[in-house]
């Protein structure tokens, strides 16, 4: 193992400018996270070229808080490597984070490692508490993706299975949109569900094949069809039956993935991993199969660049640096390496 150095992380895949210096794979030292929500809410969603522009204006204070904040500055001072997100994610917000750390990365003569997004998650999970056991199941919800992962040890997982069309943040948001309670839509829904009876309707909990996939947009539209019908229907009670389904899915394929890998412990990671209902059934999941679980803070299930610092020295653990043409890819995946 090599000496524990520092590693800066970028991140700018979607709508977080974030910037973070974590020591030997583990230790935030600094954490900036500047959140666009703000810029794209009143068009209910996220704008790319919206987003791409704020990047250039916001990456650099961003990068200059976090540096300041681990005792560096503009001239890289202790920084042992730069970590970035190349993807998945918008292409143009994508560009932004890798022509800045190439830009580091030369200026400062250290490594650039080309971080995925999803695997960044994936290591999110494990940095507040390393020393689960192996192996893991980590079920990773974002806005992009639901995906479930078997974890022998970092940098080595098993896909398990993922969502057949929409993600279940995809979900969160197309039905907060519909609802007219705003975006993002996964903490808009999670707060007036609390609100609500989760009883009320009765929506589809769809559990496509034999494996372990997911499908979320047959309830999407049987939350639009049923609130057409019953116009007068409390908006708590919509949004509280429509957690209570997703996260029923969600808990039931976690529970048979567990299950069939001999889970020593359940993770949760991605931004739907902040959602309340989930945290508290996979506690009880957990509980009832006699195995750890552990739910990252609400700060590190979404998009954060101390997971791509961290992601990217375990990168450089077990391979090598990027090179300095590295690509953006908007639509990379995660590949089982187990
Ligand atoms: O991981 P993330 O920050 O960005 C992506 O990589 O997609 O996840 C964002 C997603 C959004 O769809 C948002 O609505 C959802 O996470 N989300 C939640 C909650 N907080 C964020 N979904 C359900 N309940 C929440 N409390
Ligand atoms: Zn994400």
């Amino acid at each position: 193992m090599p000496t524990p150095f520092r590693i800066l992380g970028i991140e700018t895949s979607c709508d977080e400018t974030a910037a973070a210096v974590v020591d030997g794979g583990s230790t935030i030292v600094s954490s900036i996270v500047s959140s666009q929500i703000d810029l794209h809410a009143r068009f209910g969603g996220v704008v790319p070229e919206l987003a791409g522009r704020a990047h250039v204006e916001l990456l650099t204070p961003v990068l200059d808080e976090a540096l300041a904040g681990s005792g560096s500055d503009a001239s890289g001072r202790g920084i042992g490597a730069v970590a970035v997100t190349y993807g998945p994610g918008l292409i143009g917000s994508l560009l932004v984070g890798v022509a800045e750390a190439k830009a580091l990365s030369l200026a400062w003569g250290v490594p650039l490692i080309g971080v995925n997004h999803l695997e960044a998650h994936l290591i999110a999970s494990m940095l507040e508490q390393p020393d689960l056991g192996w192996p893991l199941v980590v079920l990773l919800v974002s806005g992009g993706h639901t995906l479930l992962v078997a974890v022998t040890d970092p940098g080595r997982y098993g896909l398990l299975g993922g969502t057949v069309d929409d993600a279940a943040g995809e979900a969160f948001d197309k039905v907060s949109r519909f609802l007219g309670l705003g975006y993002p839509g996964g903490p808009a829904i999670d707060r007036v569900a609390d609100t609500g009876d989760p009883t009320a309707f009765s929506f589809p909990r769809s559990l496509p094949g034999h494996g372990l996939d997911f499908s979320f947009s047959g309830l999407k539209t049987s939350v639009v069809n049923t609130v057409r019908k019953h116009p007068e229907a409390k908006t708590a009670d919509v949004a509280a039956s429509f957690r209570q389904a997703v996260v029923d899915v969600l808990v039931t394929r976690t529970r048979q993935a567990a299950v069939e890998v001999g889970a020593r412990a359940i993770c949760l990671a991605g931004g739907v991993a902040a959602n309340s209902l989930l945290r508290r059934r996979t506690e009880e999941l957990a509980s009832d199969l006699g195995i750890g679980a552990f739910l990252p803070s609400r700060a590190l299930c979404t998009d954060n660049a101390a997971m791509v610092a961290a992601a990217g020295w375990w990168r450089l653990e077990l391979g090598v640096p990027s090179p300095m043409d590295l690509g953006v890819d908007p639509n990379l995946r995660l590949v089982s390496t187990a």
